[in-house]
């Protein structure tokens, strides 16, 4: 029996929408009632969702951009709250959201690690036994004493990649952050993905590499126009998407 540990039950998340008045008081004025109406709407980002993923699976997420993907890692994640509907998520997450989210650009990427590591429930003594093993597994070097804010695409997924590569947990979140890695770095990344399924982690990934889908995840799940188009096996997924 499959044991589930995410659950949406007709989940629907709505923005509020933004309307700019750029040219002076007189026309705020004059478009009052235009702005007021507006302020009162809200964009739709996903409609009635209904799924749910079971223990140990690696489950893709596919579509276009703007469908809604990036905000559905979020509502798991729990930094995102429904407007309706109900979400279950039952494990400890950790997850690998927007390049550079959870980085201070200040410090640099020892102190982010402590920091990071700390946040998902390390004490400092424990991140500092693993420390040597993040900074190797990041390929940093020397930058690893430079601040975040210095960092690139590449080497901001790198550290992130890096300091869940030696965290506990049991739901891990990914958002494309596979594909700003260079080839050696995503090898070791794929490779880290292995040891986490055999360790029955549960993977959410985001991704447009349709070739990373199939070959990382057992399910997929296709948004179109803000709802499920379609659930199923990766590769009949990702066909009938393309
Ligand atoms: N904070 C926000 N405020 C207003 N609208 C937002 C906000 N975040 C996202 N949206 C809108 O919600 C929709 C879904 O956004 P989301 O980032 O989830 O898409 P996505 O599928 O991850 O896209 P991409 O493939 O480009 O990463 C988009 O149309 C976006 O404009
Ligand atoms: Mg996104």
């Amino acid at each position: 029996m499959k044991e589930v540990v995410i659950t949406f039950e007709n989940v629907t998340k709505s923005y509020p929408i933004y309307t700019h008045i750029t040219s002076g008081f007189k026309n705020f004025v004059l478009r009052f009632r235009e702005v007021w109406n507006n302020s009162k709407k809200r964009f739709i980002a996903l409609k009635e969702i209904s799924f749910e993923i079971y223990k140990g699976e690696c489950f893709g997420i596919i579509g276009k951009n703007g469908v809604g993907k990036s905000t559905l890692l979020g509502l798991i994640a729990g930094v995102l709250k429904p407007d309706t509907g109900k979400i279950t998520v039952k494990g400890k997450v950790a997850s690998l959201l927007e390049l550079g989210a959870g980085f201070h650009p200040e410090l640099t990427g020892r102190e982010n690690i402590i920091l990071n590591g700390v946040i998902l429930g390390m004490t400092k003594k424990e991140v500092m036994k693993k420390m040597d093993r993040i900074i190797e597994f990041s390929e940093l070097g020397e930058y690893i004493d430079q601040p975040v804010k210095t960092y690139s695409s590449g080497m901001l997924a790198r550290l992130g990649f890096s300091i869940i590569a030696y965290l506990d947990f049991e739901i891990l979140l990914v958002d494309e952050i596979l594909a700003v890695g260079d080839i050696n770095f995503q090898k070791k990344c794929r490779e880290k993905f292995q040891e986490f399924k055999k360790k029955k982690v549960t993977i959410v990934l985001v991704s447009h590499n349709l070739y990373e889908v199939i070959s990382l995840c057992d399910r997929v799940m296709w948004l179109e126009n803000h709802r499920i188009k379609e659930i199923g096996k990766a590769e009949e997924i990702v066909q009938n998407f393309q």
